[in-house]
């Protein structure tokens, strides 16, 4: 989605912020733009359409473009194609103000439609342009830009976050935002505005997260933070523990592997400071026996992977906690008028904390009275700072679109939450307690000792890549499995590929297996192995080449009928997707690298969806 630099200092602005929107390339976009403000020149502004690269040389790298103050954005369009006139930056009519937006200006068309009756004339199809119009509009009606941010602000419906210069303001740049992430942060050549932390991380760690309807006014050595009533606010200052040397590829062909390699780290990360004693100790959250007595309907919300990751959540919680778990996507709960009061516990799932779906969920959530807890992996976040609580996973950075990392380190941290209130509810006796917790703390090795030898993986891509459609069936924590390692292959290879529970076979898909059609057959889930087995043997029987996934204590059995076996180290079956996820993953990354298919970045998609 799209991004947002800017920088005010000593140093020229141009090449600072082409460095940063290449940090946050990874995020999916289709145009890029610069403007800077220079003494002599006044506001400069280039952009075009497609790659980072094609603006870095039409600036000479930025080198073309003086002056100390810009602001720089990729664009993934909503409103308008992608071409060079719709990129930001946005400038008004006069020229003197330049604007960059992430988000969606909801009421946009009826505040055109009274620029339009004033005289104003537009040359892009965005919603952006109508706000650096109306910017100009209220700026010349008042004469300060700060109030004239102001009274915009009170004027737009939607989401934001803005970044802004104006000709008249040599020093100032000006930042807003509403339901899309902004960070300012704090270097030693000056201060910079951001969407994404990993784009001034070469800067500077020392951040301040941005809350909605605030304004800042930012200077090569000041920050001034606003409230929407323009009274000013103190903010906290944070340390961003991640470095610059984790967001970048480090000698890898691509983000995705390194961070599938990254998968035992990032668990045990997670995972081990929050065990003392033999106990699970939760940092973020905490709830007494009562309260958790006390619940009566527990939710997961989520999108995507992590939706998937609550659906592995929702078998393990279940057999914990003996209670039921409803898992719901988050465009579906938040209008759904979900069964939520305060003896609700909503468990909102996130990578980025900036999905807003997930957000909007999460609000909902709130507004009902449920209990909210975050499982976010980037400090800070919008959904890590709205819900009552937050766990956060420690996977580090994820730069490729597509998850690894995130989605196994949100199921170390579900597992761990399970084992907490099911301690707490005193649903899992003290033996089973002691070997889930044991296990836990063995998977990073037990997947290292995977990741020693994944050709197997890599052979069966080379053997199967050309397939056009892929079915991947399971049953259980199987099919909970089967729908990451689905989607992980359609998304990046562009597979069409679904994901069956194994019972329902019979109820219709069987019909679409054809002599050849490729089933990715799941069978780690040891209770139901012999299951697994006749549901391979049923779609062998209608001529389908099946790849099977199980434990290394079933390998033999499986090989006896399957065409292809991967197999993956046993560990509790509770936890068994965690490393069943793993040749899922890199049979995905290899299947798209044989097709040529852009990995890190695969076609229409965002790695963080802030718009509806
Ligand atoms: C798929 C993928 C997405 C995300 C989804 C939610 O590989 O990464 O499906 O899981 O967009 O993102 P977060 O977890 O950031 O809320």
């Amino acid at each position: 989605m799209c991004g947002i630099i800017g920088f005010v200092g000593r140093e020229q602005a141009a090449p600072i912020l082409l460095e940063g929107l290449r940090q946050m390339e990874y995020r999916g976009y289709d145009s890029a733009g610069v403007a800077v403000r220079s003494r002599e020149k006044g506001l400069q502004v280039r952009k075009s359409k497609g790659r980072l690269q094609v603006l870095a040389d039409l600036t000479r790298g930025g080198a073309d473009l003086e002056g100390c103050l810009g602001i720089g954005h990729t664009r993934w369009a909503t409103h308008g194609e992608p071409n060079d006139v719709n990129a930001h930056p946005h400038v008004s009519s006069d020229g003197r103000i330049a604007l960059v937006h992430n988000g969606i200006i909801e009421n946009y068309l009826e505040i055109k439609e009274q620029l339009l009756n004033h005289g104003v004339v537009f040359t892009s199809d965005t919603d952006t342009e109508v706000v650096a119009q109306l910017l100009e509009f209220h700026y010349k009606e008042c004469g300060s830009m700060l109030e004239a941010v102001g009274r915009v602000l009170r004027r737009i419906e939607g989401s934001y976050a803005f970044g802004i210069i104006c000709a008249d303001y040599p020093n100032a740049l000006i930042a807003a935002r509403k339901d899309s992430p902004l960070i300012l942060g704090f270097g030693e050549n000056g201060n910079f505005i951001a969407s994404d932390v990993t784009a001034i991380l070469r800067h500077t760690r020392d951040v301040v997260y941005m809350s909605d309807g605030e304004i800042a006014v930012l200077t090569a050595d000041s920050a001034d933070v606003f409230n929407h009533e323009m009274d000013p606010v103190v903010k906290e200052h944070s340390h961003v523990d991640w470095d610059a040397a984790a967001a970048e590829k480090g000698g890898y062909p691509h983000f995705m592997f390194k961070e599938i390699l990254e998968q035992p780290d990032a668990i045990q990360k997670t995972v081990a400071p929050r065990i003392r004693e033999n106990r699970v100790v939760l940092d973020g959250f905490r709830l007494t026996a009562e309260e958790a007595k006390n619940i009566s309907r527990i939710y997961m919300i989520a999108c995507g992977s992590a939706y998937h990751a609550g659906i592995v959540g929702k078998y393990v919680w279940e057999r914990l906690l003996r209670r039921p778990v409803e898992v719901a996507l988050a465009s579906e709960f938040r209008y759904s008028q979900p069964l939520v009061d305060s003896r609700t516990l909503v468990i909102a799932i996130s990578q980025s904390g900036e999905t807003l779906d997930t957000m909007a969920a999460l609000r909902e959530a709130k507004r009902l009275g449920g209990r909210t807890l975050a499982v976010c992996n980037v400090v800070g976040s919008s959904i890590a700072r709205e819900a009552d609580d937050v766990l956060y996973t420690w996977a580090g950075p994820e730069i490729a679109v597509a998850t690894s990392k995130g989605y196994s380190t949100q199921l170390a941290a579900l597992d761990l939450i399970g084992l907490y209130l099911a301690d707490l509810l005193g649903t899992v006796s003290p033996a089973e307690y002691g070997e889930i917790l044991t296990e836990l703390q063995r998977l990073p090795d037990k997947m290292r000792q995977y990741l020693t030898d994944y050709a197997g993986a890599q052979y069966f891509a080379s053997r199967y890549f050309n397939h056009d459609s892929i079915f991947f069936i399971g049953r259980n924590l199987d099919y909970a499995m089967g729908l990451e390692g689905s989607l992980k292959l359609k998304e990046i290879s562009y597979i069409h590929s679904e994901a069956y529970a194994s019972g329902e076979l019979k109820h219709g898909t069987i019909s679409l297996i054809e002599p050849g059609t490729l089933v990715v057959a799941l069978g780690t889930h040891a209770a139901l192995f012999d299951k697994a087995m006749s549901n391979v043997v049923e779609v062998k029987a209608r001529g389908a080449e099946v790849l099977a996934v199980t434990t290394e204590t079933h390998r033999e059995r499986m090989a006896k009928t399957a065409d292809a076996v991967l197999s993956v180290p046993e560990t509790h079956p509770l936890l068994q997707p965690s490393l069943g996820i793993v040749p899922l993953q890199l049979f995905a990354y290899y299947v798209a690298l044989q097709r040529g298919c852009d990995i890190d970045k695969p076609r229409n998609l965002a790695k963080s969806v802030t718009v509806e």
